[in-house]
């Protein structure tokens, strides 16, 4: 069973089992909201992320939430927008598969997701908002899995965008 919600906070305050950081490949860090989660979580974080070796697109890895108010950081790597003609829905799509997978797989039950790929990489508000939705209630986690879903928006507009789909 999944459900889903949608609110406008600052991804960093919420005590969830796992937030998900729209990281890039590196892992190492950068600005929005990947630069908020690292800020709040500590160095620790980068420590923890630097073992990783990186991620490609559309993946996601798993890393303690160490200062933070959640237990666990999902990152993933979405994709940069390019006009939508080079498979960029389907890679945000599995940016969401993955995490919902590897939340699961990990037995976590609340999850709050930022708006992937939406700002530094350019993709749309509205079609990736419908991409999220729609991959997150395509989900069928395994007999038994509860999933809460937090979609966190950073402003008013991306909060409208969601609420109108939900
Ligand atoms: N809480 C929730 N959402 C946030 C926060 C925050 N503290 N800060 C920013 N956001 C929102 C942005 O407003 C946007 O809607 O997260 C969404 C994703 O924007 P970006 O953080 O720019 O991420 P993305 O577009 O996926 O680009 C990733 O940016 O920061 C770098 O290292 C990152 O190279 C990677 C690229």
């Amino acid at each position: 069973m999944i459900s889903l919600n949608a609110v406008r906070a600052d991804i960093t305050t919420l005590g969830v089992d796992a937030i998900v950081n729209a990281a890039n490949s590196s892992l190492l860090g950068g600005g929005g909201v990947d630069g908020a989660i690292h800020r709040a979580a500590g160095p620790d974080l980068l420590a923890a992320c630097r073992r990783l070796n990186g991620c490609p697109t559309g993946q996601a890895k798993i890393t303690p939430g160490f200062r933070l108010p959640a237990r666990h950081v999902i990152h993933t790597v979405g994709p940069v927008w390019h006009g939508g003609m080079r498979g960029e829905a389907a890679l945000l799509a599995s940016c969401y598969r993955e995490s919902l997978v590897l939340a699961t797989a990990h037995g976590l039950r609340t999850l709050a997701f930022p708006s992937i790929s939406t700002g530094v990489y350019g993709y749309p508000i509205e079609l990736a908002a419908e991409v999220a939705v729609s991959t997150v209630r395509g989900f069928s986690p395994d007999a038994g899995d509860v999933l809460d879903v937090t979609f966190c928006c950073f402003s008013e507009t991306d909060l409208g965008v969601y609420t109108a789909l939900l």
